[in-house]
């Protein structure tokens, strides 16, 4: 079946609504824990993980017993087409935007207002403005609804696959892996980083990506000391080390991978800091579990780097989850953010995540390696399978 706008393709026969309608009904049994009537979700990853809807704009109320998806008159024909798909499942209802999305939230939950079993609305405390909060409450307050903060309701359920989305995430990483291998096969001298970047993103296309994930990193030379460097019109020369850093969005799921190549025989220098990344990725590897603590990964990672003298050029966090995002929950870096409690921070069986340590020692250049994985009871399982040696062309 071809997919409408504003669906995503779908692997295997079933429809859109039946395959995640659950998800709404897992929100809803959070919300009854709360004295919460309705959640506004306004992070569109969010809102796709919710519905399936893909446009550029949206919004969806979730209420105890049903939910809205808000969506301009862009989106209401592929909106209608892909709620249909839900008919059977949960209520879910579309509602047009009158005047602004703002003004409709207000208008909607008006009209819900005797329905709802308290006048509190929830918003997603990380995904809104402050003028778009400061405007709601003041809006709300005549029909005496108040507005409540809310982190993470949708991201805990988010930030553990179904069986769908991590077969998805498998075939992922498997056409990534595939790109990579190619990629580091044809570097040549005399290319420049961006000439290597657009044939990556081609080949990226070529393996059914539907995009970039991000902007494709390609560094050479002392380029590569620089963790996110964007390419350049800088040639690569023998001598060079190469650094390549992809990922793709296959069906609405990100992958992300990162490896190094040396163009002509490396120096003792550059292979010490591959082995060394490499003893600190397995290091990480190791202690990943169902349970453990994110904040524990990051350290194995960290402490095989230090007992190599690198500690000090380690400066970015161990991963990241994969998903509807490239950079999404769970996090693995040094300590907790303001946005995280404690059961956040710990790995759960099916969550998918990056594990990336690198070294970085400008002006001379850097070492990163990037895998994705699934969390698994007991370990974990790769989703890509490119050799961690330094790549040698
Ligand atoms: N691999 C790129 C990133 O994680 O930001
Ligand atoms: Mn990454």
């Amino acid at each position: 079946m071809t997919a409408q706008a504003g669906e995503p393709p779908s692997r295997g026969s079933l429809a859109v609504g039946p395959r995640i309608s659950g998800r709404i009904a897992a929100l809803q049994t959070r919300l009854d824990r709360t004295d919460i009537s309705a959640l506004l979700v306004t992070h569109l990853p969010t809102v796709v993980y919710l519905t399936g809807f893909t446009g550029s704009a949206g919004m969806v109320l979730v209420t105890r017993d049903g939910a809205m998806l808000i969506v301009d008159s862009r989106y209401v024909t592929a909106a209608t087409r892909l709620l249909a798909t839900f008919a059977r499942t949960v209520a879910i209802g579309l509602e047009p935007v009158q005047s602004s999305y703002e003004q409709t939230v207000v208008m909607l939950l008006d009209r819900l207002g005797p329905a709802m079993r308290s006048r509190v609305v929830g918003i997603e405390s990380a995904h809104m403005t402050v003028a778009q909060h400061d405007w709601l409450v003041q809006a709300l307050a005549a029909s005496g609804t108040t507005v409540q903060s809310t982190t993470n309701l949708v991201e805990d359920g988010r930030a553990v696959k179904d069986a769908h989305e991590l077969d998805t995430l498998r075939d992922a990483g498997l056409r990534l892996s595939s790109v990579m291998t190619q990629a580091l096969r044809e570097l040549r001298p005399g290319r420049s980083e961006r000439e290597v970047a657009a044939d990556i993103d081609r080949a990226m296309a070529r393996a059914g990506f539907e995009r970039p994930a991000f902007e494709t990193i390609v560094a050479a030379g002392g380029n590569t000391a620089l963790p996110h460097a964007r390419p350049s019109a800088r040639l690569l020369a023998v001598g060079d080390l190469v650094l390549l850093d992809f990922g793709g969005r296959l069906e609405g799921y990100c992958v992300d991978m990162t490896r190094v190549a040396s163009l002509g025989p490396p120096t003792v220098e550059f292979t010490a800091w591959n082995d060394a990344v490499r003893e600190a990725h397995a290091a990480a590897l190791s202690v990943v579990r169902d349970g453990v603590a994110a904040v524990e990964v990051d350290a194995a990672a960290r402490r095989a780097l230090e007992h190599r003298g690198l500690g000090d050029a380690f400066t970015h966090g161990t991963g990241h989850g994969l998903g509807i995002e490239v950079h999404e929950a769970p996090r693995i870096g040094q300590g907790r953010t303001s946005m995280e409690t404690e059961a956040d921070a710990r790995l759960r069986v099916g969550m998918v995540c990056t594990i990336e340590p690198g070294v970085y020692v400008p002006p001379r250049g850097g070492i990163r390696l990037e895998d994705d994985l699934v969390v698994t009871k007991t370990g974990y399982e790769l989703l890509t399978n490119v050799s961690r040696d330094l790549h040698v062309v």
